[in-house]
């Protein structure tokens, strides 16, 4: 059972169609970026897979619950995501599982178990803390902290649910370019967490999908890129995934060697951001066949 799956979504604004048959699917501990020309529909993609607007046709899987509202199986980080400015770096991130595990009258009127379950809610919000580099950080409020602390604190946020999928738009879009760089190294060490789960026969713990217009931080973060456009034959009538291809893996104390991957960047920028419409751009979507061809089963749906 794959974590994600998208079925023949399309989404429409009135009588302008913006996405239309939109496959995916995505399964545990892939970290796909998603890139696609600004406006061609990314963040109404996350949408419908969040649930908060529910698109005009096709499904949303998430394991195997079809979504048409939010839960807490998918967590999300906007590019300004605001955090609870009288809650520290820690207490923030605990808030999630309070509202989750706890009710009010379970708070007011058995205080002694309520205290046990606040101090371990601590506990694991600190451990989250750690795997996004913030620990030292874990009683600053947020006015005191830097802008990619912030983001952090709010990853933090969203992993401490356990989601099955944690959907990121444009995250580091505010930042500048050196720490923009060290939350993506943040990324790749949570992909390292999901080798390490693999490799001694764990399901890996972070499956992730982020938009990012960059497309240099698209192939460093991930291990598979997805491209949207308008930029096909049917164009027309709305934007569907145009490239589906593994990304080179790095690790977190790799240098950033970007000439590693121009020829993909190239492809990349042609398959979705040149307008011609005759391309035949199923000739790039081949991430599960190549996968088949390396050896590795197609998982079943
Ligand atoms: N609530 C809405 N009502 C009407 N049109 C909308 C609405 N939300 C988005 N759109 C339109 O749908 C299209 C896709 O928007 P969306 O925000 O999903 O694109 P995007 O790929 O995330 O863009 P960007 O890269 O700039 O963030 C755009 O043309 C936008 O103007
Ligand atoms: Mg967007």
């Amino acid at each position: 059972m794959a974590n994600l799956e998208v079925i023949n979504l399309s989404h429409s604004y009135g009588p302008k169609q913006v996405l239309q048959g939109v496959n995916l699917r995505v399964e545990a501990g892939q970290v796909v970026a998603l890139v696609g020309p600004s406006g061609c529909g990314k963040s109404t993609l996350l949408r419908a897979i969040l649930g908060t607007h529910p698109p005009t046709s096709g499904k949303v899987l998430v394991g195997d619950k079809f979504v048409d509202q939010p839960t807490r199986d998918v967590g999300i980080v906007y590019q300004h995501y605001s955090l609870y400015e009288f809650l520290t770096a820690k207490q923030n991130v605990a808030f999630g599982l309070m509202l989750d595990q706890t009710s009010t009258p379970f708070r007011w009127f058995n205080y002694p178990a309520w205290h046990k379950l606040r101090r371990e809610h601590l506990q694991q919000a600190e451990q989250f803390l750690d795997k996004v580099g913030l620990l030292s950080a874990r009683d600053l409020y947020p006015s005191e902290m830097s802008g990619g602390m912030r983001q952090r604190v709010a990853i933090a946020q969203a992993l401490i649910m356990e989601p099955s999928v944690l959907l990121l738009d444009e995250p580091f879009g505010a930042l500048d370019e050196a720490t923009r760089e060290e939350l993506q190294l943040m990324l790749l060490r949570l992909y390292e967490e999901n080798v390490r789960a693999r490799e001694e026969g764990h399901v890996p713990p972070y499956t992730v999908i982020i938009v990012t217009h960059e497309l240099n931080e698209a192939l460093f973060v991930s291990d598979r890129v997805v491209g949207l456009s308008q930029y096909h034959k049917d164009g027309a009538n709305g934007a569907t995934i145009v490239y589906d291809r593994a990304a080179p893996v790095f690790r977190p104390d790799e240098p950033k060697d970007l000439s590693r991957f121009v020829e993909q960047k190239e492809e990349l920028v042609r398959c979705i951001f040149s307008p011609n419409q005759q391309k035949d751009h199923r000739a790039f979507i081949t991430f599960w066949t190549d996968h088949e061809k390396a050896g590795i089963a197609q998982p079943s749906a």
